[in-house]
This record gives C-alpha cells, structure tokens and sequence, in this order.
C-alpha cells in the first residue's frame, strides 16, 4: 500500500498554469488505467498531471463526475478564505467519517460548526494552553525516555503512541485511564482503517455491510462513547477543577447560556482524539526522520538545545527560545503536509480564475503540490529549515498552509507545535538519531503517513539514565 519516495528528489519541474484556455482534463480511462498506481499512492500520479496539465486540471472520475485538482496558490486562497462561504467539506466527512466519530466541528457545516467552534476555540487559545504545558512536556518525556537505544527502531508506532498520549492527559489532566485511554487509541485506529477500506474499495460496501464488518465498528464507536461518557461523569461528580481541557468544555456555554448535551461533548473530544493525534505523529515522525538524513541539520538544532533544562525551566521560554527547532518542524511540514490534501464542494456556480465553474463542483486544493511548487520555492525538493527563518517566513504567508487557511484553519494548531517543539527538542537534547536509510515510505491514506521510520538512537551522553 505503500510506495517509495527517495528525498530529496528530483521530480517537478514544471508548473506551468494556463491561464487562458480551456483547463485540461485527464479522462475517465486514463484513471481506470492507472487505478492501481492511485490507489497504492496517489502523489507521483498527480505530480505528473500538474507538471503535464498546469497547476489546476479536471479529473473524470465517472460519467457526470469530476474532481478539480489545484495547487494553484490564489484559487487554494479563494477557496478557504476569501470565498469561503460559497464551499463545503465534501460528505468523505460529513458523512463517512461522520459515522465513525460523530458530528463534531470536524465533520459538520454551517450554523452547527459555526456555534460549536466558537465554543471550542477558547480552549485552544495560547493562553489557556499555556497551564498545559508543563503536563504536556511530562507526557512527552515519559513516552520518549524508555525508547530502545543502539538498535534500529520504528520511530512511528511511538510517535503516535506520543501523540495519543498528549491529547488525553490534556483532556483529562492526571486521572488513572491509561487503559482506558490505550482502548480509545485502539478503537480510534482500527476504526480509522476501517474508513480506510471503505473509501478504497467502495465496491465493497455492500459486502462490508453485510458481512457486519460496518456494524461491528459501529459497535467499537458505541464502545468509544461510553468509556467517554464514564470518564466525564466521574469528573462531574467529582466537582474537582483540574484546568484541563475537558474543564474548558465542561465551562463553555452557547450564546443562550446552556452548556453542550452531553453526547455532543462525546463527539467533540473523539473528534480531538482523532484530529490530534495522527497529523502530529506523523508530522514528529518526518521531522525527525529529516534530521537523522541531515546531521549537520540535527547538529544546528543541538546546539539551541544542548544546555537547555527542559523539566524545571519555564516549558513557555523553553519553547521561545527553539526558535530553530520550530524551523526544522516547518520545513518538514512544508515537505510532509500531514494533511496533504483539503477538499471542498462548491455550493453555487463560481469563476475561478477566470474559468467557470458550477455549482457542486468537487476541488481537491493539493498542500503537498502547493508547498513543493517549483513556481514558489527555491529548490523545492531539498530540507531547508533556514528558509523559515523569522524574517523570510514571511514571504510564504501566501502558499504554506500546513494547518489548513481560513475559518476552518486547524483549532489546534498551536497545541500541536508546542508539543512538536519540546518532543523534537527533547530527543536531539538526548539523542544523537541516524537512520540506515535514505529512502523514506510513504503512505497517503487519509493524512499523508510515513510506513515504516527506521532510526537509530544514540545516547549523547552514554551512561546518563533518562
Ligand atoms: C501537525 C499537526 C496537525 C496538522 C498538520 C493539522 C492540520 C489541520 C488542517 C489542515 C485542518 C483543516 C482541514 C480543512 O480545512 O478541511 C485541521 C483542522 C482541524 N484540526 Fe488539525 N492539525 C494538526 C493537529 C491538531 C491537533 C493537535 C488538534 C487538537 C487537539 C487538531 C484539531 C483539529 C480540528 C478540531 C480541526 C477542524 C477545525 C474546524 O473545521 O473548525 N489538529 N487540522
């Protein structure tokens, strides 16, 4: 399912977008014969196809069906921030997902994520985050410290394993739920494959329905609920404040002053759980791969950490003063967007760019495309983390969009690159990390996941008992 991408690579070169002229289509044949390929990876497929086509081209998928791809800087703008009004999520999450782990901020529309998102967002505000941190770096610590050293590991599994772990103690600060919180973890990934076999083999469905495949992962959703519903009533009794972010929820109220029925805060933090943990993990686990294939990279980023006391300092300061660990991390978003593609359904006809368009219209705005566009980027395939520094980033305000642009931007956003700062920083500190390979596996699913990660680990200093 998955295939190799060396990195750096030498692909992309052209980029041309014609403007004028009827945008270009690849036929509905041309994906039949190419529908392996797509579906073990979709990437070099449409790299060719921009490179070929220009920076927006039309996919047939079907008879009357069609998806407009676009890495094209100012129609991905219009479409999540200037005009966003005038599009949707498509129904592969408002429906699909939706069924899995519920109608939250996610996966709904219109008024209902509009009332609920500026219920939620308090609680992802810099400020609010900040009592977190402490908790969030002992999270971190504590899933880093026992990795095996000297011997070729998987970094993968324990990123998301990391991941995982930070959203839920934020969530509910100090309870006793690990095993509660490890079900969770299981119950959200084997769902997650499941949708994952759905959305490629959608001529299966009728099969997967009646097998009882579907129902017996509706029947792990009815699990997930539960042990939520179990772990929020224990803290309502309990009338403790803990200042965590079930706290937050728990406090927010609608414009009328109600607070939210239980069974939406259900939603919401399994919609969390989901969202969190698996772009940050992968995000963490191209990151550190990029090092391991840098040294000179990972030695750079050493020295801002090297004499660093990441448990009893300020963990706030701490993470200002990695001004270029955060570089590493947004260079390696730049080459691994973990959401690499955003989708959107037109709700009215609309001219972009200077072509009509109508209503329905199914776009697939491409991140990866767009922050590897050779039209944008200075030698676009190569690691360059000095490219963020604090006076050039500015230059890319316009076509970096890792976290997504508009009012649907990522809530979490900011709780995701303090985490990925101190787990970075933590590691290089402690860690000198190699890997035996140059060739990395990728594998986009639903977010762009690494395969395997091969690392090494060496302890900085030997003998040091983390
Ligand atoms: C490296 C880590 C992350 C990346 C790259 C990432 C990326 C994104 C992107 C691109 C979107 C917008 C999708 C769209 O417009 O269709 C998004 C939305 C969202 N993200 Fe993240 N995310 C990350 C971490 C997190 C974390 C840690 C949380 C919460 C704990 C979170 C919660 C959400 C939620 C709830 C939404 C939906 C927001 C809405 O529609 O209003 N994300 N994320």
């Amino acid at each position: 399912m998955s295939e190799k991408q060396g990195e750096p690579s030498e692909q992309g070169t052209g980029g041309k977008n014609p403007k004028s002229g009827p945008i270009q289509q690849v036929s509905q044949w041309e994906v039949i014969q190419n529908r392996r390929r797509i579906l073990s990876n979709p990437l070099p497929f449409h790299r060719e196809k921009f490179d070929a086509l220009g920076n927006t081209f039309i996919v047939r998928i079907g008879p009357r069906k069609r998806i407009v791809f676009t890495r094209e800087p100012d129609t991905i703008r219009s479409i999540l921030q200037k005009n966003h009004r005038n599009y949707a999520k498509s129904e592969l999450q408002t429906r699909d997902l939706a069924k899995y782990i519920g109608h939250g901020i996610l996966t709904s529309e219109g008024d209902f994520w509009r009332k609920h998102r500026k219920m939620i967002q308090p609680a992802f505000h810099k400020d609010q985050l900040r009592g977190l941190l402490g908790l969030m770096f002992r999270a971190i610590r504590e899933e880093l410290q026992g990795l095996p050293e000297n011997e070729v590991l998987d970094i993968f599994p324990r990123m998301s394993d990391l991941a995982f772990q930070v959203v839920a103690q934020s969530l509910f600060r100090a309870g006793d739920f690990r095993k509660d919180m490890n079900r969770l973890q299981e119950i959200t990934e084997e769902n997650q494959k499941m949708l994952i076999r759905e959305m490629r083999q959608p001529y299966l469905k009728w099969w997967f329905k009646l097998s009882g495949r579907i129902g017996y992962h509706l029947g792990l959703s009815t699990q997930a609920r539960e042990l939520l519903d179990g772990l929020i009533e224990e803290r309502v009794q309990s009338g403790l404040h803990r200042g965590d972010l079930l706290d937050m929820l728990l406090g927010a109220r609608y414009d009328d002053g109600r607070p939210m029925p239980r069974h939406q805060l259900i939603d919401e933090l399994i919609i969390l759980f989901t969202a969190g943990h698996e772009t940050t993990a992968n995000a963490l686990s191209f990151a550190v791969f990029l090092l391991a294939r840098h040294p000179e990279k990972q030695e750079r980023l050493y020295t801002e950490v090297r004499d660093l006391d990441f448990g009893q300092e300020d963990t706030l300061q701490v993470i200002r003063s990695l001004g270029y660990t955060q570089q590493c991390i947004e260079e390696a978003m730049r080459l691994f967007p973990p959401v690499y593609v955003i989708d959107r359904v037109s709700l009215s006809e609309e001219v972009v760019n200077g072509h009509p368009f109508p209503a329905g219209t199914t776009w697939l705005l491409s991140l990866y495309e767009l922050h590897r566009s050779p039209n944008l980027w200075e030698d676009p395939e190569a690691f360059i983390p000095e490219r963020f520094e604090p006076q050039k980033k500015k230059a890319y305000t316009g076509f970096y969009f890792p976290f997504g642009a508009g009012p649907r931007m990522c809530i979490g956003n900011n709780f995701a690159m303090n985490e990925m700062v101190l787990a970075v920083g933590w590691l290089v500190q402690n860690y000198r990390i190699t890997t035996p390979t140059d060739v990395l596996e990728i594998n986009p699913l639903i977010s762009l996941k690494p395969g395997k990660v091969p690392l090494r680990l060496e302890l900085r200093e030997p003998g040091l008992s983390l």
